[in-house]
């Protein structure tokens, strides 16, 4: 129920701090020019005209504003936007964005009435076997061994993202699907989170993907795990990882509250990425270049085994994390949840977040509630390059664009979240 207000809230466009607000009956009109190909109702009428039905608006801006300064390049789109203003922009993303990814208008809205329900989409007979329930499983756990990170952490359960800016990926057309992930991958459309996942995509994988968005919520079968039950239950062993962390207690508490500014609380931190923290401290004492460096840390580590890294990681991840009392902090906020396009700063929220809990499979931390110094030391770190253990370069090339003045509001953003 929660979740079904707040995409109505999100597909309404009310929040939305990175474009300017758009209205959408005056959308519609301006629309009209775009219903040769995406239909009125924002169904594409073809296999390579994208739906834009039920798309976020944020991110329809965005696209609109990269087709018009040349940064997403298309023959098609180009001309469409010459002559769009931002105010025209932001009014046909409302537009199309309030209807249901279906196509449906909502009721009593200002699109509703006489949309002409477009002609359904005539789906052609695949030429390839694609396979949707393997796209499925790719799509929410990834594959760590090559590299890819789970769709689910950006795009949202069954491809309805609760982030504004990522767009949504349900019942999109495969064909168009896979025209992007190759663009994606071969560089001729640029985004660097998409860019570096779309390039471990073989062919295969790009197609079962396609096949899945068409219609997520058909595809059932397939073994995806419950978000509750991946939170619940650990890999390791809970109470032998209790004995095996008495010897931490010392820097990050008993129960892996840490009472010291400079020592990260471990205590509800995801377990997979505990562990792979313990793993990369050390690979770190073995070659320098390698793992995650830390004199203290590698100390602590070198003697234990995977499995007593496994059992401390799932014990400190069953702990519950103590609040801060750092107030929060409106730039930083600002910065976590819109980022900064202008100077190419991934959004934090899009990979941490609306509450800093991160993402269990994808190996995203959580940094709510995290200690103010330790978060100001991590991202100065990872600025300057002496932690680089981030997948796919994912922390270091942000951190490398913020300022000091960035990394002190952010952090404190970051820990004052519940
Ligand atoms: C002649 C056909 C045509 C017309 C008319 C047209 N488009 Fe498009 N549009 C396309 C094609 C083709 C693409 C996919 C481009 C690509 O493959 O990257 C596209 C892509 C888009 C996208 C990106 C969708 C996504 O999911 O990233 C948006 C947004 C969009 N169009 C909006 C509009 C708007 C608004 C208008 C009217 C002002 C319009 N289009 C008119 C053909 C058209
Ligand atoms: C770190 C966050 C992140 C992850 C993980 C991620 N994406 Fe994306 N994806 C984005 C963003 C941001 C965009 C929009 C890029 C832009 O603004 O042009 C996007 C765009 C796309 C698009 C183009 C949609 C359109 O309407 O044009 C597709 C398709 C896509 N992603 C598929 C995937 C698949 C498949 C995976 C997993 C293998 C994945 N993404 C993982 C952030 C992510
Ligand atoms: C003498 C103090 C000290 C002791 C004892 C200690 N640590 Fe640490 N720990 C640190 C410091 C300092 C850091 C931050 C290192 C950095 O800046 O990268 C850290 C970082 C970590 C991290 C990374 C947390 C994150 O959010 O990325 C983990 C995991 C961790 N310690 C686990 C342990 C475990 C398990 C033990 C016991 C086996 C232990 N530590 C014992 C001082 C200590
Ligand atoms: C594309 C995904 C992504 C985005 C966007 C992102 N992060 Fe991260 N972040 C990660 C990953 C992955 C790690 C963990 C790397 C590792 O050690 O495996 C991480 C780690 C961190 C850590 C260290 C946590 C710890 O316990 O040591 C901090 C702090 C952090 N990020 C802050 C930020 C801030 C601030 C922003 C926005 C300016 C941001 N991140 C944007 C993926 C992301």
């Amino acid at each position: 129920m929660k979740k079904i207000i707040l995409l109505a809230i999100l597909s309404c466009g009310f929040i939305s701090n990175a474009f300017a607000a758009g209205d959408a009956t005056a959308g519609k009109a301006k629309a009209a020019a775009c219903a040769s190909c995406h239909g009125a109702n924002g169904i594409g009428i073809a296999d390579n005209f994208p739906n834009l039905a039920g798309q976020q608006a944020d991110y329809i801006a965005k696209q609109l504003a990269a087709f018009k300064d040349g940064s997403r390049v298309d023959p098609l789109m180009a001309p469409m936007v010459a002559g769009l203003s931002s105010q025209d922009m932001a009014d046909i993303a409302a537009y199309f964005s309030s209807f249901s990814r279906s196509g449906e208008a909502p009721a009593g809205s200002a699109t509703s009435g006489d949309t002409p329900s477009a002609a359904a989409p005539v789906a052609t007979a695949p030429s390839v076997v694609a396979n949707a329930a393997a796209g499925k499983e790719l799509y929410n756990n990834g594959d760590t061994a090559r590299g890819i990170t789970a769709c689910v952490a950006c795009h949202g359960d069954q491809g309805d993202s609760e982030v504004l800016i990522n767009p949504n990926l349900s019942k999109q057309h495969p064909e168009y699907i896979e025209k992007q992930l190759n663009a994606f991958r071969d560089g001729s459309r640029i985004d660097p989170s998409m860019n570096t996942i779309a390039k471990h995509l073989s062919e295969q994988d790009v197609l079962d993907l396609g096949a899945y968005f068409k219609d997520p919520k058909a595809v059932a079968s397939a073994p995806a795990p419950k978000k509750s039950a991946a939170k619940l239950t650990f890999i390791g062993d809970v109470e032998a990882g209790k004995a095996k962390a008495m010897v931490c207690a010392s820097c990050h508490g008993a129960d892996g509250n840490s009472l010291i500014a400079v020592y990260p609380k471990l205590a509800g931190q995801h377990e997979k990425y505990l562990a792979k923290q313990l793993a990369d401290f050390k690979a770190a004492t073995v070659n320098a270049d390698e793992g995650r460096n830390d004199p203290v840390m590698g100390g602590m580590v070198a003697t234990l085994s995977p499995t007593d890294m496994q059992d401390i990681a799932a014990y400190f991840a069953s702990q519950k994390t103590s609040a801060s009392n750092v107030a929060t902090n409106a730039t930083g906020e600002k910065l976590y949840n819109g980022g900064d396009a202008s100077r190419g700063i991934t959004a934090c929220i899009a990979c941490h977040g609306s509450e800093g809990k991160g993402a269990a499979l994808a190996g995203f931390p959580t940094v709510n509630s995290q200690n103010l110094d330790y978060l100001k030391t991590q991202l100065n770190k990872f600025r300057d390059g002496s932690r680089h253990n981030d997948m796919n370069s994912m922390m270091t090339t942000i951190a490398s664009k913020l300022t000091d003045d960035d990394i002190a509001a952010v952090a404190e953003y970051m820990s004052s979240l519940k």
